[in-house]
């Protein structure tokens, strides 16, 4: 059974949920973390829902084999279409997701919303349906950027060809005058400096991963389940596969070092 030191489960399809870990990191310095990435089956957001709706079952049974204490789906991708698989494994323990916190932070700032996200998300329109739930009236832009997550993994983080996609994605949306942008990808904080540059500062660019964090924080607070140790937390990294340039593209995610990197198989 879960106690108040158990891990906080944080999971996305790779490396991506690392930007929501962080937000952990920052906020909550006491709680522990167990990351789950399935770099090996990466990307998701190009998979049939069947698939993913499957791989997501698996890492969620992996997940409370660690006696989590609240489940963080760390990706959009899976919080758009597989967010029920992992409510009804997770039973009491709380589940929160990427597309409900991105919903709740602009629809309190804005009404004309973009959302750039990967295909499996952007066609899934959870977020449109996620917005209109809350407003009715607000109007919201969507855009694919398929090409942004292999860049991200491949290290394109400040490159001259990451400007040039940018562009070519970002431009279409900007016609809409939308006054906020999510980042409807764990990937996209990551290049959000190139974002920012090409959309101007007139719009508000919203990352779930810190309204997802927050609303962890209340979550736990809400259970009295808040770590009372002070020591800072451990943080336990298990993966499906290794690609050389993980260590290093992790630690840049996350501004911190990566040192219990285990690689599992959740099949
Ligand atoms: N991190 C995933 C997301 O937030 C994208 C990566 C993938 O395609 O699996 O949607």
């Amino acid at each position: 059974m879960a106690q108040k030191d158990s891990p906080i489960g944080v999971f996305d399809s790779g490396i991506g949920g690392l930007s929501v870990v962080k937000s952990i990191m920052e906020k909550l310095p006491h709680e522990n973390i167990v990351y789950f990435g399935d770099i090996a089956r990466i990307p998701y957001g190009t998979k049939s829902v069947s698939t993913i709706r499957k791989f997501t079952e698996q890492t969620v049974r992996f997940l409370l084999q660690q006696e989590v204490k609240a489940i963080i789906i760390a990706c959009n991708t899976i919080s758009a279409v597989a967010k029920e698989t992992v409510i009804q494994l997770a039973g009491k323990i709380p589940v929160i997701d990427v597309i409900s916190a991105g919903t709740q932070a602009s629809t309190a700032i804005s009404t004309q919303i973009g959302v750039i996200a990967t295909p499996a998300t952007i066609n899934s329109r959870a977020y449109p349906r996620a917005i209109h739930a809350v407003n009715p009236d607000a109007e919201v832009y969507t855009q694919a950027c398929a090409l942004f997550v292999p860049m991200v993994e491949e290290g394109f983080i400040n490159h001259p060809a990451l400007d040039l996609v940018a562009r070519e994605y970002l431009q279409p949306l900007l016609k809409n005058k939308i006054d906020s942008l999510i980042l409807g990808c764990t990937h996209y904080p990551l290049i959000k400096d190139t974002i920012a540059k090409i959309i101007g500062d007139k719009i508000s660019i919203i990352d779930p991963a810190i309204t997802a964090c927050n609303k962890l924080e209340q979550i736990l607070i809400k259970n009295q389940a808040i770590n009372p140790n002070q020591e800072s937390g451990t943080y336990k990294f298990y993966v499906t596969d290794v690609p050389v340039k993980f260590q290093k593209i992790g630690e840049i995610f996350l501004n911190h070092p990566i040192e219990h990197l285990e690689v599992v198989s959740v099949e």
